[in-house]
């Protein structure tokens, strides 16, 4: 009771502010040529670290032996309802025997760090979406995400590549701090109709996505740095669709309309899908309409395109790994960024896996930071005040050498080998006896390659339930009602 009126009572200062926001990158706009864009294959390749925009595979691939890329996103903060949703759009195996991958662009707020750390220790990415949530962020707003990422959730900084600007607000000094702060890319441009279709591509001759808005300007050039269009779905009257497309229609139609934009993909220059979600909109609240209908057709549709043949669902980390080195579809399943192992360990530690198989993750080995709207869980030292976009990781609560102190990930460490509580590494560079499970499972999707192993095993994990806490339902609220109404 005291949950749900704290709920209600969010949701009226939730709507009541809603208008103040835009919605956040539900509907975009048609693009017209992008006019003012040169680019020279020759000279820009990838043995180079550029890549043009084209509608065309690189490397001059022949689209039909191109894999079909299809990119599922989660944005915003990560919960644990939030976290179940996601989990069950990812529920289906790529060609060579391995779950599908995602990408979660999170916002700090709200943010559960042990679920982050699960999320990547399960090959998933992690992805900055800024402290705030904030529009045309600053460099402070990008930084301190990062930062927290690494601190409470583990993430190795050289693996925080991606970014996107909330409400797709970025600017060219979105994107020149980006490249400043060793980001790899942005995904926050659309590309929303046949004149912009393109494959990711590098920012050496500037972007050719949103010239509606001015950003193709040629004085924006960003060598090396990459831009992952948003690809965008039509509606029946024609008005792109970029995130969310489940809320532009019936589940019969958006999954007609969806199927429509992905075999122009698939039937065109094999340009990767995109199903860009807020998990808040599929996630079950009370007091909120069953999103059951909705999600069954979100799932109905991963399914779908995920059966259809030479069709891989990666992260934009895995397909940023691809279009530096780009393979037939037929070479894809013994790519090493395709793989999916999981340590072996002899007994559970804190990173983010079900070490002793008990069916629960890091059981009793979490640390409970409590500040107010920023509660959170973390495998890590909590922090001795609540996190701030100018003290995103103000220092320990615990001192290194004293009881309960909890050792930060190496750099040489992976941190599904590393345990935080012992000051362990459980395979670094002068281990030999690094053992891997391999998690693949049987499947009867063809690769024409040597992907597809018998050995099957179980599947990965067991979600903990997740209960929901009053607080989390604030920032849950505040999107659901700023972009659905
Ligand atoms: C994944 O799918 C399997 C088989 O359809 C089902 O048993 C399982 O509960 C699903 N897991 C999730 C997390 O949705
Ligand atoms: C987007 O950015 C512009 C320019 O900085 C700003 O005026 C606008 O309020 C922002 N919109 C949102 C929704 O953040
Ligand atoms: C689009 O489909 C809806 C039904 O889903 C229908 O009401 C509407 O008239 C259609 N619009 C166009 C332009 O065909
Ligand atoms: C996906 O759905 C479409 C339309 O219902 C159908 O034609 C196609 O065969 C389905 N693909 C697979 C692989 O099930
Ligand atoms: C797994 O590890 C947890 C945490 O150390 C422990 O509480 C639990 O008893 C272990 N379960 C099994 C089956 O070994
Ligand atoms: C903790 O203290 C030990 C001993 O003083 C030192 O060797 C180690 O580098 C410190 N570790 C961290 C993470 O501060
Ligand atoms: C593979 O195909 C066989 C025969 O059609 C079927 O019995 C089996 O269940 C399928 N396995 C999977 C993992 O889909
Ligand atoms: C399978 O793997 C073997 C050894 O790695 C290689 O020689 C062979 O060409 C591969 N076959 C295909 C179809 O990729
Ligand atoms: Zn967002």
């Amino acid at each position: 009771m005291k949950v749900l009126s704290s709920i209600l009572s969010t949701a009226i200062i939730c709507a009541s502010t809603s208008f103040v926001y835009a919605q956040e990158g539900t509907t975009t706009q048609t693009a017209s040529a992008p006019s003012s864009y040169s680019c020279d294959p020759a000279t820009c390749k990838p043995s180079n670290n550029c890549l043009c925009a084209s509608s065309n595979p690189p490397n001059g691939l022949d689209p039909k032996e191109t894999p079909q890329f299809v990119v599922i996103t989660f944005d915003d903060s990560v919960q644990d309802a939030l976290y179940g949703t996601a989990q069950q759009m990812l529920n289906v195996t790529n060609p060579n025997g391995c779950k599908a991958k995602g990408t979660w662009y999170v916002s700090m707020q709200y943010t559960d760090f042990s679920l982050v750390q699960q999320w990547y220790a399960q090959g998933n990415e992690i992805a900055d979406h800024t402290f705030t949530h904030v529009g045309t962020p600053s460099a402070q707003e990008i930084s301190s995400a990062k930062s927290m990422l690494h601190e409470y959730g583990g993430i190795p900084l050289n693996k925080i590549q991606g970014f996107r600007a909330p409400f797709l607000n970025y600017t060219a000094e979105t994107l020149k701090q980006l490249s400043q702060q060793q980001f790899s890319y942005d995904s926050s441009s659309s590309a929303s109709s046949e004149s912009d279709l393109f494959w990711p591509y590098t920012l050496d001759y500037g972007m050719a996505n949103d010239c509606w808005t001015g950003i193709c300007n040629p004085g924006l050039k960003l060598p090396g740095f990459w831009e992952f269009p948003m690809y965008a779905v039509m509606n029946n009257a024609s008005v792109p669709q970029l995130m969310d497309v489940y809320l532009s229609g019936s589940p019969e139609d958006v999954t007609k309309w969806s199927l429509d934009a992905f075999n122009k993909h698939y039937n065109g220059g094999r340009q990767p899908f995109g199903i860009y979600v807020h998990p808040t909109h599929l996630s079950s609240y009370p007091g909120l309409p069953d999103p059951k209908p909705l999600m069954d057709g979100v799932i109905n549709l991963i399914k779908n395109l995920s059966e259809t043949k030479d069709v891989w669902v990666v992260s934009n980390q895995q397909l940023l790994a691809w279009m530096k080195n780009p393979v037939k579809a037929s070479e894809m399943a013994n790519q090493p960024y395709m793989k999916c192992e999981k340590p072996v360990l002899p007994s559970e530690i804190c990173n983010g896996l079900d070490d002793n198989n008990s069916g629960g993750i890091d059981d009793s080995l979490l640390n409970n930071c409590n500040f107010g709207t920023s509660n959170f869980k973390t495998c890590f030292n909590c922090p001795s005040g609540a996190p701030s976009v100018s003290s995103p990781t103000p220092g320990s609560s615990t001192q290194n050498g004293t009881a309960g102190y909890r050792y930060p990930v190496p750099a040489s460490c992976d941190p599904t080998w590393w345990d935080p509580i012992g000051n362990k590494c459980f395979c670094d560079a002068s281990a030999t006896n690094c053992n891997y499970k391999n998690m693949a499972v049987a499947t009867n999707k063809t690769t024409n390659g040597n992907g597809t192993t018998s050995d099957a095993t179980s599947v990965m994990t067991t979600l903990p339930l997740g209960q929901i806490i009053a607080s989390m339902c604030v920032a849950l609220l505040w999107e659901t009602f700023s972009y659905s109404r």
